[in-house]
Parts: structure tokens; C-alpha cells; sequence
């Protein structure tokens, strides 16, 4: 470790203006010259004692302070009742307890970190010092050593010649790591199919969400946008919220020459089309719908989807279009599905594994 104040060694009695001078030497010599620290100024207390006294009563009297109001914390925990309250402005009513304890323990370590710094900034010694670092890189009769400590550890521990106790702990330290995977089964059941299928299948009516009856074509007027959930499906079964979140369904009416994919309007009902409510970015509910447009749009990111087009993404970050689902009319008029939806709902990542 050396000390630099510049490149020449300087007492201490030197001035700092002759200090400046031959600085300034120095840079008008070669202005690329590393400048070095800054001349060291010597502080009021660093030539003055009885500053440096003051200063010493200052962070003696923080010090003090800190203690007496550590005793006053504790005087308070036993002096005040937990119910006690008093009204102070402007914090209104408070417990007595909990104020006088906060407001000591506060004084108690402000204190001693104010002390702390105001001994370090007037009384400690305030010189800047350079620690040279050294290189990181080992010297090459260092990197010689661990070479041979190595090559002689490897044959004591005959590693090279017992070929069955090296080729044994290779398996042993391969195999290991299957106790990690062994545990992941406790993470639960597998999914297996849950995530692929959905409550709809052929014959399910479809069930008006705020009426709870079975929707008849009349009921899907254009312009509107009605929420459905699978017949049988009841808000006190154990899985319900599962459930919904794979099954909610929106269902629009479009006349049927504005719907420009074929498949849409193969799988549609005279113009009425059913698709997911589940964003397939991450999966939130879809809520906003264009009447003009057939856009309808997923509140959390944006994402936007044509609904007169397959719902295929216009804008935003949904990687895929929302899935399809294929209606009827049953002989009673009801609208029913005619399957499940041809590929899992919601994000993207679990389609098509
Ligand atoms: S969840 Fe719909 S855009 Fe992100």
C-alpha cells in the first residue's frame, strides 16, 4: 500500500498554495500525466485542538444521548400500559406505548450513527490513500505448484490406476442428480390431459352467464356480446373456478357474409360464433368488444382480436388466435356445443405439446 498526495513526498508543514503550485507544475509539464489525489487540506480540527476538543464533546454528547434514550426505551416498556392513549398533534390518537417506544429506540440510533459520523468527518484522519491492487493472475511458479500438488494428489489418490473405484463414482455422481428429479413428484399429481380438454362436449347447452338459462339463437342479437358457460356447470362444485377459467366462453352474432374465414363460418351458427374468453397471452378474461370492428380486446396487455377472421391477432403480444368452439341448435332450439374446442385455451405455451 503506498500514500500518494501527488507524486512528490510532502510534509506536513508545506502550505497548501505551494502544494497547488507544483501541481499545476506537474500538469502544465505533460497535461496526459496521471493527476493523482487531489493536495490533502487539513481540516479546523486537524491544526486546531481546541476544535478537535469541541468536536470530541459533540460526538461524546450523541453518544450519551443514545444511551439515555436507550434507557428510556426500556423505562417506557415498563412504565407505560398497552392501552394507554394520548392525542399529539398532528398524528391524533396514539398509544402511549408505542410512541414513546418508537421515539426512543429513533433517538437511540440516530444518535449513535450521528456520533459515528461526525467523528469520522472532523476527528478521524481524513487522507486519501491509494491501495495498489495487485494483479489477480497467479505467477507462474504458483500456477507450476498447483499443477504438481495437483498431478501428485491425483496419483496418491491412485485415481489413474483403479479404474473400477474411478468409473464407479463417475456412475454414482451421474445417477445422484435422479434423487432431485425423484422429488419433483411431490409437487403434485401430473396435469396429464386437464390442460388440453375443457368442460364443452358434444350435446352441452350453452348457458347464459348472467341469466343462468340455456341460449336460444333469438337471444344473440348483432352487436351484442353474451358470456356462456357449459350446462351442469355449478358455482358450488369444488372445481368450479377451474373449470370457468377453461371454459367461459363469448359468443357474438356476425351476419354471415362479413365473416371472411371459412372455417369460422363453418363452425358458426347462422352468423352466431362462439370462441375462448381466455387471452391467449396469459390467459386473461377478454372483455372488450367493437361492434363495428369485431375486435374485441383483452384488457391486461392489449392484445386484439378479429372475430370476423378466425380471431386471429391483430395487435398486441397474444402469440395465437383464440380457439374456436363449434355450436348448433338442438331439435329444441337451444344452442349447444358440437365437441370441444380443437385446441387448449389460454396461453399459447400449452398448445400443441
Ligand atoms: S393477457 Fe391478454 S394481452 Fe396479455
Amino acid at each position: 500500500m503506498s500514500q500518494t498526495g501527488s507524486h512528490h513526498a510532502v510534509s506536513e508543514e508545506t502550505l497548501p498554495s505551494e502544494l497547488e503550485q507544483a501541481h499545476q507544475g506537474e500538469v502544465a509539464e505533460n497535461p496526459f500525466a496521471d493527476p493523482g489525489l487531489p493536495p490533502h487540506e487539513p481540516r479546523r480540527q486537524d491544526i486546531d485542538e481546541k476544535a478537535a476538543r469541541a468536536s470530541e464533546r459533540t460526538v461524546a454528547l450523541l453518544f450519551t444521548l443514545s444511551m439515555i434514550a436507550t434507557i428510556a426505551f426500556i423505562a417506557s416498556f415498563v412504565i407505560f400500559p398497552v392501552d394507554k392513549i394520548i392525542y399529539i398533534w398532528p398524528l391524533g390518537h396514539i398509544s402511549v406505548l408505542n410512541f414513546s417506544l418508537g421515539m426512543s429506540l429513533g433517538i437511540a440510533l440516530f444518535a449513535i450513527g450521528a456520533g459515528a459520523v461526525h467523528w469520522a468527518r472532523t476527528l478521524m484522519s481524513d487522507e486519501e490513500l491509494i491501495a495498489e491492487r495487485h494483479p489477480i493472475e497467479a505467477d507462474p511458479e504458483t500456477k507450476a505448484q498447483v499443477l504438481a500438488d495437483f498431478a501428485q494428489g491425483a496419483k496418491e489418490s491412485q485415481f489413474g490406476r483403479r479404474k473400477l473405484i474411478r468409473n464407479t463414482l463417475f456412475g454414482a455422481l451421474s445417477l445422484v442428480p435422479l434423487t432431485g428429479v425423484v422429488l419433483l413428484r411431490d409437487l403434485g399429481p401430473l396435469p396429464q390431459q386437464k390442460l388440453r380438454h375443457t368442460l364443452w362436449s358434444a350435446g352441452k347447452l350453452l348457458i347464459n352467464q348472467n341469466t343462468n338459462k340455456p341460449l336460444r339463437p333469438e337471444d344473440v342479437t348483432v352487436g351484442s356480446l353474451t358470456f356462456a358457460v357449459p350446462d351442469g356447470l355449478a358455482e358450488d362444485q369444488a372445481d368450479f373456478a377451474e373449470q370457468i377459467a377453461k371454459a367461459a366462453l363469448m359468443i357474438i352474432r356476425i351476419a354471415p357474409e362479413n365473416i371472411k374465414d371459412k372455417r369460422e363460418r363453418d363452425w358458426a351458427y347462422q352468423g352466431i360464433v362462439a370462441f375462448s374468453k381466455i387471452c391467449t397471452h396469459v390467459g386473461c378474461p377478454i372483455s372488450l368488444y367493437e361492434q363495428q370492428t369485431h375486435h374485441v380486446l383483452c384488457p391486461c396487455h392489449q392484445s386484439t382480436f378479429d372475430l370476423s377472421d378466425g380471431a386471429r391477432v391483430i395487435f398486441g403480444p397474444a402469440g395465437h388466435a383464440l380457439p374456436q368452439l363449434r355450436i348448433s341448435v338442438n331439435s329444441d332450439g337451444y344452442l349447444e356445443a358440437l365437441g370441444d374446442f380443437s385446441e387448449p385455451v389460454g396461453p399459447a405455451f400449452w398448445e400443441r405439446g
